[in-house]
């Protein structure tokens, strides 16, 4: 295939409105799987993206198609489709010259269409508009034509109506890939020069990095080396993915595929990484900045027995994702576990879910926090850590007051998008959430776009689903990284008839301190069992109490408050007591059981 007739691109859209649909029929149409109307979301490959219906790691596949006469390469890049993930998609474009823009004709354009959108226009990619689901019966692609008229000044004709599930105009699709999206511009007589912009771990044959190839060709036998590492390799295989891996004798500059050269994990294919050969070198590819985690979450297992499978189970899932980060921790209430990094809560649910489904694991996972930052003023403190500016990812670590000159957190730029009726609501949600107005704009009579600043840990726990409940499911949310400001932030602390519990210290903006320390207070009344004494259970601020329930004494007999007679769940009660007994951590003189941590700390 010459460069002229290669064209490579990415499917873009909010969540649901049919990327995985349409790309399974571009497949199709170009023979690439078989017509069985059971192909459903076949790049979509993990259980849990099926079962959520969600994309999480990019897939993709090369299509032969012929054009009035003419063969075309195309290679379909496929993009996870979830906020978490916008890091993914960016990296993923970098290897396209244009994308497919879907949009719901029901829906229109939703807060992730605009966020899509901005990441192709600022690549400079050919972008074409496709109204997907023309087929259902309130679809109204005239409105939605437009909606993308106004908001990404795309004339109203170049939109395709489509229906990816019915195949209606999907060959028009393919069409205008090739009229509207450029060939590559690069030549194979140039210098070998791979961008590697996805990699996958395979039991037996190690890493498989996906390539996009801007200059030279490549095979088996070559001797390259990675810009980033400088570590060298043998190539032992290159293939184009149909979406399953297939080998070929050699891929083209112009060309996507995959590569397997001996690599051991997929930190030696680092995303962005350029691959040369080891005679030519070349002037490396623009890199993209490596994946920041921006939550973070204790992680214990459930019984302390299976602390080694857990870790073995960890260490087997982060080689195939490399985003998450993980560091070891422990607690002496939940014991040996770690603390893990993740690029958003959804990734944490993910990966959470994936540790469940794939490998049997149950696990504890404590309530999230985001990276915050620390100017410190303390010349001590400064020397003790070699810098000025601390990340803290744990509350123990949480710098005095005294010692500090600014403390700073994460912030986001979200964008929502609205049918009118629910703006005063949201708008309060905002606020309540710290957050200021930065834009409003009518995309058109009954619909709104909203772009707000938010202390990324105001959105990180339940933001999502407040603005779906407000909202009857209408608003859609997403957001991109915006840096740190200053923040008044504290550490609380919990205290147990006046000593402090390490597990549920936490870092929290100083406004939502009483809140936050009430609804503590209120939740561990409820886990912890009556003793023989009164407990104080109180939520403060250095030497300052903010809030304070108060557990009354023991009430002899646990199962009098047992309704009835019903003999099993009475022994069942009795039986957890003893169990629970076993699982005690003494706080001063008091007596929690392991369980009425998890309570607390696990995510409702
Ligand atoms: P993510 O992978 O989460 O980004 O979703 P997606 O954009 O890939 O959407 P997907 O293809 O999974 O489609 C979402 C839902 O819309 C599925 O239930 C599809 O069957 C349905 N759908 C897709 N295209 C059409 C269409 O043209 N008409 C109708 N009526 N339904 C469609």
């Amino acid at each position: 295939y010459p460069v002229e007739s290669i064209r490579n691109f990415s499917i873009i859209a909010h969540v649901d409105h049919g990327k995985s649909t349409l790309a399974d029929r571009l497949l199709e149409i170009t023979g690439t799987i078989a017509k069985t109307g059971r192909n459903k979301q076949v790049l979509d490959k993990l259980q849990v993206e099926r079962e959520r219906g969600i994309t999480v790691k990019a897939q993709s596949a090369s299509l032969f198609y012929n054009h009035e006469g003419v063969n075309y390469l195309l290679n379909l890049i496929d993009t996870p489709g979830h906020v978490d993930f916008s890091y993914e998609v960016s990296r993923s474009l970098s290897a396209c010259q244009g994308v497919i823009l879907v949009v719901d004709a029901n829906e229109g354009i939703q807060a992730q269409t605009v966020a899509n959108f901005y990441l192709a226009f600022e690549a400079q990619l050919a972008i074409i508009p496709v109204i997907n689901k023309i087929d259902l019966k309130n679809a109204d692609p005239e409105r939605v034509e437009k909606q993308i008229e106004k908001l990404f000044d795309i004339p109203i004709d170049e939109c395709v109506r489509i229906s990816a599930k019915q195949g209606t105009n999907v060959e028009k699709v393919l069409q205008k890939v090739i009229e509207k999206i450029p060939p590559p511009q690069c030549h194979t007589a140039d210098p070998l020069k791979a961008l590697v912009f996805d990699s996958t771990f395979d039991h037996y044959r190690g890493v498989i990095a996906n390539i996009a190839l801007f200059g030279g060709e490549i095979q088996k036998g070559y001797k390259i080396v990675s810009a980033h590492t400088k570590k060298r390799y043998e190539v032992n295989e290159v293939g184009i993915l149909t979406p399953n891996e297939q080998p070929i004798h050699k891929l083209y500059a112009g060309q996507v595929g995959y590569l397997i050269a001996g690599m051991k994990e997929v930190t030696e294919a680092q995303i962005g990484d350029t691959l040369f050969l080891y005679e030519q070198p070349v002037e490396p590819l623009p890199g993209f900045k490596t994946a920041k985690p921006m939550v973070f979450a204790g992680m214990y297992p459930v019984d302390q027995t299976e602390y080694n499978n857990l870790r073995s189970a960890l260490e087997r899932l982060t080689l195939n994702d490399s985003s998450v980060t993980v560091h070891r921790d422990s607690s002496l209430a939940l014991g040996a576990g770690w603390r893990l990094g993740f690029l958003g809560l959804l990734h944490m649910e993910v990966f959470n879910q994936r540790l469940e489904q794939e490998y049997n694991m149950s696990v504890i996972l404590t309530a999230p926090t985001v990276p915050y930052k620390a100017i410190l003023s303390s010349a001590k403190l400064i020397k003790e850590y070699g810098k000025a500016e601390i990340t803290i990812i744990n509350p123990a670590q949480f710098p005095d007051r005294l010692s500090v000159s600014e403390y700073l957190e994460p912030t986001v730029l979200g964008t929502i998008v609205t049918p009118q009726e629910y703006i005063g609501k949201i708008i309060a949600l905002c606020q309540d959430r710290r957050a200021v107005q930065k834009d409003m704009l009518y995309i058109d009579e009954r619909r709104v776009m909203l772009k707000y600043l938010f202390p990324l840990n105001e959105i990180v726990v339940d933001f999502y689903d407040a603005l779906k409940a407000l909202s009857s499911g209408y608003a859609s949310f997403d957001y991109e990284d915006a840096g740190y400001q200053a923040a008044d932030l504290i550490k609380m602390d919990i205290l147990l008839n006046g000593n402090p519990v390490e597990e549920l210290a936490t870092i929290i903006h100083n406004d939502k301190a009483h809140v936050t320390g009430k609804f503590l207070c209120e939740r561990l009344k409820d886990a912890i069992p009556r003793q023989l004494f009164e407990i104080a259970i109180q939520a403060a601020i250095g030497k300052k109490i903010i809030a304070r329930e108060t557990l009354k004494a023991y009430r002899k007999n646990v199962v009098a408050k047992c309704y009835g007679g019903d003999i099993t769940r009475r022994m069942k009660l009795l039986k957890r007591q003893a169990e629970g007994k076993k699982l005690m951590r003494k706080i001063g003189n008091v007596e929690v059981p392991r369980d009425a941590f998890i309570r607390v700390l696990k995510r409702q």
